[in-house]
């Protein structure tokens, strides 16, 4: 990745310009007049009868994730507290001056850090962002040098909120086995190592919101990803029916979509669908995104429960690891599981 300046130092120092390259193409440029007047809203799914296995809340989590590939969940049992210490242990870490942050910085061939991904060429346009990129979870694959422990309670508020973050996406994935006729560890086992990585979002509010992107339109690589946003700014926008359609934050819920390995898992049954963020006028917006990845050498490709009901195999059988190196050699630009479909798919 090459290194690109921070899009939070340079709106502190000039908050009117917006530079060129992060002006985007016409035809990408978000509509924002537009979206406000949308009334679509993804699935809400109550997190708490998904552990009692009630079949009416499964049905519905079946159908977000054919329907959406995106859902929302209350009553997660996640702690209002220990939610309220995250988002403002963020904020301190992006607090930190300039020059501290770059002690952090992704190294030339390092995700995990302070920066910008997938930034490939120095034409490219840029989104309009600052990241912090960590492996959370399980512990031992953690990096230090990356993190920014010189935040007071940062690294025991992570210890917490991955933990619980594990909880739930293993419940989850429990529900989403027993939808895909397995057994309940069944997508926890295809994972070898449940990973979990961290990104720490920060979106400066812009001048000319309607001319750049916060992050550009992707899929999510892993199997699940859970998204603590804002509760009053929206930001996140996924494409249904080849319409951007904004998520409009529901306080205290997180949101959940589904990443190109469960998409290959399930031979397409569940969509990881293309998702984007717009920017603010006035506000700068934060997010957290838990990543659930599956450990470097699982595989990837059609579980045999999903290939007898559903047709043929859809998709090739290919290691994780392979699959993200075509993932990240890129610009980040729309979904790239069709190039991992059988031969005669
Ligand atoms: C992401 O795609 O992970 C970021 C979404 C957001 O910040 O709303
Ligand atoms: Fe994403």
């Amino acid at each position: 990745s090459i290194p690109v300046p921070s899009v939070q130092e340079m709106v502190r120092k000039d908050h009117q310009t917006v530079p060129e390259r992060y002006i985007q193409e016409y035809e990408n440029r978000p509509l924002t007049d537009a979206l406000s007047s949308t009334s679509c809203q993804i699935p809400v799914i109550d997190f708490s009868l998904l552990t009692k296995r009630d079949e009416t809340e499964q049905k519905k989590l079946d159908s977000a994730c054919k329907e959406w590939g995106f859902f929302q969940i209350i009553n997660h049992g996640v702690g209002e507290e220990l939610i309220e210490r995250m988002k403002d242990r963020e904020a301190a870490v992006f607090d930190l001056p300039l020059e501290v942050k770059k002690k952090y910085a992704m190294g030339e061939n390092d995700l995990q850090g302070y920066g910008q991904a997938f930034v490939v060429s120095e034409e490219q346009k840029l989104d309009w962002a600052d990241l912090f990129f960590l492996m959370a979870y399980p512990p031992q694959y953690r990096n230090f040098n990356n993190w920014p422990l010189i935040v007071p309670s940062f690294k025991e508020t992570v210890d917490e909120y991955s933990a619980e973050i594990c909880r739930v996406s293993e419940e989850i994935l429990a529900n989403l086995s027993m939808l895909m006729r397995m057994k309940e560890d069944s997508l926890k086992e295809l994972h070898k190592v449940m990973r979990i990585a961290m990104r720490m979002n920060y979106y400066p509010f812009c001048s000319k919101p309607e001319l750049v992107l916060g992050i550009s339109p992707h899929s999510d690589g892993g199997s699940i990803t859970i998204l603590l946003q804002d509760d009053y700014i929206t930001g996140l926008q996924i494409r249904h029916q080849g319409q951007w359609v904004p998520v409009k934050p529901l306080p205290g819920a997180f949101v959940v979509n589904i990443g190109d390995a469960l998409q290959m898992w399930s031979n397409g049954v569940y969509k990881s669908v293309e998702h984007r963020a717009i920017t603010n006028a006035r506000k700068a917006r934060m997010s957290v995104a838990m990543f659930v990845m599956p450990d470097d050498d699982a595989e990837m490709g059609p579980v045999d429960t999903m290939v007898c009901d559903n047709g043929p195999a859809l998709y090739q059988r290919v290691k994780y690891n392979d699959y993200m190196r075509s993932y990240l050699d890129r610009k980040l630009e729309g979904k790239i599981t069709d190039s991992f479909k059988s031969q005669g798919q």
